[in-house]
């Protein structure tokens, strides 16, 4: 693959601190912080100063890339949007450069681990930063989910509007129902039912943690 093919989000000379300016809030919004080791981390974001030189973007430096565009996109760091159900219940990403916001000491947290069975709660969003009455789509490893927010309770369902497959998450909230972009079919958000035969779709529990919304999956 040719430097040139990649998209370049990053000026020439970036540094180990522009990493982390850039990262970190990006980061926090889905429920991360960096690492409590220092060393640790700046050696991950020097290997991937390394890698942005060679390549044009800061690919993982603990995945192997595939040379296709589409898929190494996923591993862009940070890559938490990708594989938020996997590093939630690792409650680190792969590398351990990025720990969840609720790990006391992620000094230990290094290195690939094996990924436990069972649900994952998974922190998708800052409840502070979703205002009551509205609705986004948020990526919960492969799967999209609609977030809908109704005075102080949260919702999440399939994103796929069950008419013609329409982006729910990109409709409008009335009430308890959202209403697809496309041609309007209406969802009620707390059970994921609308008026038409067979073309519910599936709900997934959320909760409020410490200010952050988590669904289950
Ligand atoms: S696993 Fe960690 S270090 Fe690697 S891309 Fe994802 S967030 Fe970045
Ligand atoms: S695709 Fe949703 S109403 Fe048509």
């Amino acid at each position: 693959m040719s430097p040139a093919s990649v998209r370049r989000r990053f000026p020439a000379g970036t540094g180990v601190d522009q990493l982390r300016e850039y990262m970190a809030p990006f980061a926090l919004r889905l429920g991360y912080r960096f690492n409590d080791d220092e060393d640790f981390v700046n050696e991950v974001l020097a290997s991937e100063i390394e890698i942005l030189e060679e390549t044009g973007d800061v690919y993982c430096p603990c995945r192997v890339r595939t040379g296709d565009p589409k898929e190494d996109v996923k591993i862009v760091c940070p890559c938490i949007p990708f594989y938020a159900d996997q590093f939630a219940k690792l409650r680190k990403c792969w590398c351990g450069l990025f720990i969840r916001t609720d790990v006391t000491d992620g000094s230990e947290l290094h290195g690939v681990i094996e990924v436990p069975e069972g649900p994952a709660e998974v922190p998708v969003a800052l409840a502070e930063e979703f205002p009551p009455g509205t609705l986004r789509t948020i990526r919960v490893g492969k799967r999209e989910i609609t977030l809908a927010r109704v005075d102080g309770e949260f919702f999440a369902l399939g994103n796929v509007c069950r008419h013609a497959f329409g982006p729910l998450g990109q409709g409008f909230m009335d009430g308890y129902m959202a209403v697809c972009p496309w041609h309007g079919w209406r969802y009620d958000v707390r059970d994921g039912t609308t008026d038409h035969p067979d073309a519910d779709v599936r709900t997934y529990e959320t909760f409020v943690r410490e200010g952050y919304v988590f669904v289950t999956v």
